[in-house]
């Protein structure tokens, strides 16, 4: 590429400029939850009754879910927070790949549509920044409940043999407890023939939240929130009005923002439950909290470092490493932050070492030596948690920093310049046209 082009380039690329050192004060607010959203969403696939969704995150992963919703015949309409689907005119069971292409929730759509339809087919989502994210988990469950299954071309087409179109209750024991194969699993199993369980299922509160969805659908699910969810599968299910939860990784990395500015703040609404882990090591690292009803004040004290490892839930989350690790760097002593979901999950590092970080590599383990403050720096937000810690350590480090990556950072924060900036920070969004 010519020298003149690469550099009109990034001077276009949109980021944020950040100016590091402001104290924040009052009330971050939290929207719904992405990853709850966007199997909600799918779920309307289910029934040809309409689903009303509240607290919806304004999202270009949710606009991506809706644009894919949208091609296989449902009805979308979008105001504000709230989602309206209907998929009584449902004629399509194949997303088209550019819409699936980089939105790894898309394939939730297979277990829906297998379950509805008879048949589905979906491109695979393939591999993504933070690693290659195989979906054999969810394949295996699907062959389990009695669809025919195959992967070609990259496509992964699923049908159910036989002249009732009905899946078949299994017992599903997964291998690791994914996510998106509890997921597919669950939203299948719902209208199958007879009583399905899915053993070592995910725990996240995002499964909770679609089983307790599901059920006011008419659906008979119980156990989810526990390792063994057991599914008693119904002929048909109907509409209803939902609100989805508060995203758990927003407010973590909200109360982060506090404290690594040193800040008092309250952040709401949360679902303290669901931030165990998060709040444990906040307070470990010399964090006071204040949890009432609907939120969470946090009041920092003289911050130290601690150990991190991530873990599926109710361990600490993967999608706070790298928010958390911004904190680390500027609290004193010795941290070590091991990533065991993703196998390449450590992407900030490198930026964070060009704000002046002291942070040693090896394989997927950090070791993180605190330093007084972060000076700023432009720096390169690779994937969406990534853009987040960078957005967090750029408000505490000294200087203006400019964080790129806003393609990354606007699929799962809903305004955070807007929401950091009512609360004191100094955020501007360049946004070039064009
Ligand atoms: N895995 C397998 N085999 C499988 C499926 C998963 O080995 O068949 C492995 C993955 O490779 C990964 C681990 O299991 O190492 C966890 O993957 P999981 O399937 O649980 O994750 P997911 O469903 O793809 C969701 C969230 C992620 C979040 C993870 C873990 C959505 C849309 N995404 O992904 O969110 O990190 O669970 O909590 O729900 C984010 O929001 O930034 C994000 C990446």
């Amino acid at each position: 590429m010519p020298a003149a082009l690469s550099i009109s380039q990034e001077i276009l690329k949109p980021h944020l400029e950040i100016q590091g050192g402001h104290t924040l004060s009052r009330e971050l607010k939290v929207s719904g939850a992405k990853n709850s959203a966007l199997v909600l969403m799918t779920s309307a696939l289910l029934s040809e009754g309409p689903l009303e969704l509240h607290n919806v995150p304004q999202l270009t992963d949710i606009q991506g879910m809706a644009d894919i919703l949208s091609s296989l015949g449902v009805r979308v309409k979008r105001s504000q927070e709230t989602v309206w689907l209907q998929a009584d005119d449902l004629h399509h069971a194949e997303p088209p790949y550019d819409l699936v292409n980089g939105l790894r929730a898309s394939f939730f759509c297979i277990g829906p549509l297998l379950g509805r339809l008879g048949h589905a087919k979906v491109p695979l989502p393939g591999g993504c920044r933070i690693g290659a994210r195989p979906v054999v988990e969810h394949i295996r469950g699907l062959k389990a409940l009695g669809a025919m299954v195959k992967v070609e071309h990259g496509v992964v087409t699923a049908s159910v043999p036989g002249t009732s179109r009905r899946l078949k209750g299994a017992a599903i024991v997964l291998d690791c407890p994914s996510v998106g194969a509890t997921e597919t699993i669950l939203m299948a199993s719902v209208l199958a023939e007879g009583t399905s369980t899915i053993e070592n299922a995910a725990q996240e509160p995002e499964v909770q939240d679609l089983a307790k969805m599901l059920n006011a659908m008419g659906a008979r699910v119980s156990g989810a929130g526990g390792p063994i969810i057991t599914i008693e599968g119904v002929e048909r299910l109907h509409g209803c009005n939902y609100s989805v939860i508060p995203d758990r990784i927003e407010a973590g990395t909200f109360l982060i923002a506090a404290a690594i500015t040193r800040s008092i703040v309250r952040v709401s609404p949360v679902i303290p439950e669901h931030l165990n882990a998060v709040l444990q090591k906040l307070r470990d690292c010399g964090c006071t909290l204040e949890i009432d009803k609907q939120g969470i004040t946090l009041i920092p004290g003289d911050l130290h470092g601690v150990d991190i490892i991530t873990q599926p839930f109710p361990g600490f989350p993967t999608d706070l490493q790298a928010p958390f690790m911004a904190l680390l760097t500027t609290a004193k002593g010795t941290s070590v932050v091991t990533e065991k979901i993703y196998e390449n999950r450590m992407q900030h590092v490198a930026e964070l070492q060009r704000m002046g970080a002291s942070i040693r590599l090896q394989g997927n383990t950090a070791v993180v030596e605190g330093i007084p403050q972060l000076s700023a720096a432009p720096v390169s937000g690779n994937d969406l948690r990534a853009a987040a810690a960078l957005v967090l350590a750029g408000l505490a480090a000294r200087g203006i920093s400019q964080v790129d990556g806003l393609n990354h950072l606007d699929r799962g924060y809903d305004g955070i310049e807007t929401k950091l900036n009512a609360s004191g920070a100094h955020i501007l969004r360049h946004q070039p046209s064009g």
